[in-house]
Formats: structure tokens, C-alpha cells, sequence
């Protein structure tokens, strides 16, 4: 397996008449792991999708090693199913419970016509390394613990060779050691196989531990990107800031593990004119209303969308 890197450029996903993805672009680049992070319904999870190859995109391009996919939406699907792998946040409704663990290891590799005896050993020799012994192969889904299940889920993911990983909140409703093994466990096996990593998570001490880099999503659109410690230490627009400063308040276990922020989402149904985090802004000024802010890149190398960038002392007004 090679690391690959993965572009996207202006990509739009409708629902019907609803714009959840509008125009958004991210890089990933080969063998580094990219957090994607935004409130609930901000269209993470379209994009996740998108680029599995699971969720047409209305219009965009999408890369993956520097190559556009072309060909027929049938063919570009199979090409991003083959290098791109997506893991589920709720791996137990991704496991068929009639299946053994055994059963369900070999599933991706039978589904493609691979499978081989020699694919089995390689699989089987990826489960050990990663703690599932052969004991739990005769197991059913329900028979295994939590982290258990996501490791069997990890296994089915990395079983068809994929160069990159999509991982829509791996470690949601885990315990604290649980998710730092599997924390752990994933970092290890980018190393190791040479994968890329889109990280999906609404956990900030997880995604400031884990990801190389960061890119904040606003109703549909990215606000800022950049190295984590860049976003982490200075973030420039008012919607990063706000992020960081919720997740110092916020119980997010408690709070189902969801960003609370003052003031509604606006719905992706009508998205507000001008800069869409406008009515939410505490810096907000006349121009935000009316006009977009286009993403900038900044002399330290990282992307905003705001007309008034690195603005101070408002963090504690947006949380709540
Ligand atoms: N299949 C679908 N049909 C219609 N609307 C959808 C569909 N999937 C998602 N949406 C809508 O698109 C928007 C983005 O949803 P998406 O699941 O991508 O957000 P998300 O950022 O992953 O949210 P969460 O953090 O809650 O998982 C939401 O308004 C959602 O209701
Ligand atoms: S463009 Fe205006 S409203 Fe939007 S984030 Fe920047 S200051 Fe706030
Ligand atoms: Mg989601």
C-alpha cells in the first residue's frame, strides 16, 4: 500500500433542492492525518461519504495520487471504493450480527473476489497484530466488547488495501482508554501500511492530539485550515475561536459528545447572505451581511474565510 494524497475541489452535494456541501475544497496529502470538524449537520458526514464513493457529487472534482477520476460515475465509484475506505462511527450497525468475526473479516475481500488463502493469512496475521486473537473468531458481533467491534470493523476496512481512510467519528461513546487505544492502534497502522487519514470528530482534545492538520467547516463550506498547532494555538476566524473556547466549557460527554454553541445553526435550507456565520459573530460588521469573505490564504501558510481574521477577546461571549 502507498500513502496517497486526495484533493477536492469545489464540491457540491444537493439533497434535493438543499445545498449541504457548497463548494468546498481540502487537501489531504499523503500520509498524513486531516481532522474535519464542525457542529452537527454542517455536512461532514456528506463529504465523508462523497469521498468513499458512497454519495455523488452534484459538481466538483475529486483527486486521489494527483489523478482526477474520470470515466463514468459506475467506474469513478469503484475506483474510489478500492482506494478509499470508510469506518463508520457505529461499527456494531455496520456488522452483520449473523456473521462470525471470522465471517465477517473475509466479507470484504469475498464481495470483491479476492479472497485467497493467502489474503486470509495476510488478514488474519493484521487481526492479531491489532489484539483480535484467533479465539474471537467463532464470536459473534454481540459478543464482543466496544473497542473489540471497531477493531473488527478497522480490520474489514484495511482488508481491501485502501490508501486512505475516512474515519466519520471512530471513537464516539467509547471510555477514555478505550479510545486512546484505539487512538493509538490507528496511528500505528497509518505508519505501518502507509495510509492517509481524513478524521472526522467532534472531539477537539482528540482531533488537537491526533491530526497533522485541521480544516473548519461552517454550513457546508470550510472557514479556516491549517497545521493543527497553527489552528490550535492562534485561530484566526471567530468560528475556530468559538470552537476551541466550547470545548474548554463544554462537557461533551454529558452533552453527547456534540459542540454547543450559542445561537442556532442556520439551516442549509437558507443559508444566511454575506458570511454565513454572521448572525452568530460577535465581531460581525455591515460588510459580513452583504458580502461573502472568500478563503484566504494567510502569510503563515493557513486558509480563512473572513473579512476580519485573528480578531481578540470575544471568546468567552460565544459559548454557552
Ligand atoms: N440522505 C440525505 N437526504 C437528505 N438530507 C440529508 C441526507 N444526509 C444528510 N442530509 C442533510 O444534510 C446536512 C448535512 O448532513 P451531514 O450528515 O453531512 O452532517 P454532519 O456534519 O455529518 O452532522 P453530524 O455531526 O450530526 O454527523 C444536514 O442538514 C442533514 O440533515
Ligand atoms: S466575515 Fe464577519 S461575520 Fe464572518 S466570521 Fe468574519 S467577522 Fe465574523
Ligand atoms: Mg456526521
Amino acid at each position: 500500500m502507498t500513502a496517497l494524497a486526495l484533493s477536492l475541489k469545489n464540491a457540491i452535494i444537493r439533497y434535493g433542492r438543499m445545498t449541504a456541501v457548497d463548494g468546498l475544497s481540502l487537501e489531504l496529502r499523503p500520509g498524513e492525518t486531516l481532522g474535519l470538524v464542525g457542529e452537527s449537520g454542517c455536512g461532514k458526514t456528506s463529504v465523508a461519504r462523497a469521498i468513499a464513493g458512497l454519495q455523488p457529487l452534484s459538481s466538483g472534482e475529486l483527486a486521489i495520487g494527483g489523478e482526477a477520476l474520470g470515466g463514468s460515475p459506475a467506474a469513478r465509484r469503484r475506483d474510489l471504493q478500492r482506494k478509499v475506505q470508510l469506518l463508520f462511527q457505529d461499527p456494531a450497525s455496520s456488522l452483520s450480527p449473523r456473521l462470525t468475526v471470522g465471517a465477517l473479516m473475509a466479507e470484504p475481500l469475498k464481495i470483491r473476489r479476492t479472497y485467497s488463502a493467502e489474503s486470509w493469512a495476510r488478514i488474519a496475521a493484521l487481526a492479531e497484530s491489532i489484539g483480535l486473537g484467533k479465539q474471537l473468531l467463532p464470536r459473534y458481533p454481540h459478543q464482543l466488547s466496544g473497542g473489540q467491534a471497531r477493531r473488527v470493523a478497522l480490520v474489514r476496512a484495511i482488508a481491501a488495501e485502501p490508501s486512505i481512510i475516512v474515519a466519520d467519528e471512530p471513537t464516539a461513546g467509547l471510555d477514555i482508554s478505550v479510545q486512546g487505544e484505539l487512538l493509538n492502534l490507528l496511528r500505528s497502522l497509518r505508519d505501518r501500511l502507509q495510509l492517509s487519514y481524513l478524521f472526522i470528530s467532534h472531539n477537539l482534545n482528540v482531533v488537537g492530539r491526533v491530526t497533522d492538520r485541521v480544516a473548519i467547516m461552517y454550513l457546508g463550506q470550510i472557514v479556516e485550515s491549517g497545521s493543527t498547532r497553527q489552528l490550535f494555538s492562534t485561530p484566526a476566524h471567530p468560528y475556530t475561536r468559538a470552537l476551541l473556547s466550547s470545548n474548554l466549557t463544554v462537557d461533551t460527554q454529558r452533552r453527547g459528545d456534540r459542540i454547543v454553541l450559542k445561537g442556532e445553526l442556520p439551516s442549509p435550507h437558507e443559508p444566511p447572505t454575506g458570511c454565513r456565520f454572521h448572525g452568530r459573530c460577535p465581531v460581525a460588521r455591515a460588510v459580513c451581511a452583504t458580502t461573502q469573505p472568500r478563503l484566504e490564504t494567510l502569510s503563515d501558510g493557513r486558509a480563512v474565510a473572513c473579512h476580519f481574521p485573528s480578531e481578540t477577546g470575544f471568546v468567552q461571549a460565544m459559548t454557552g
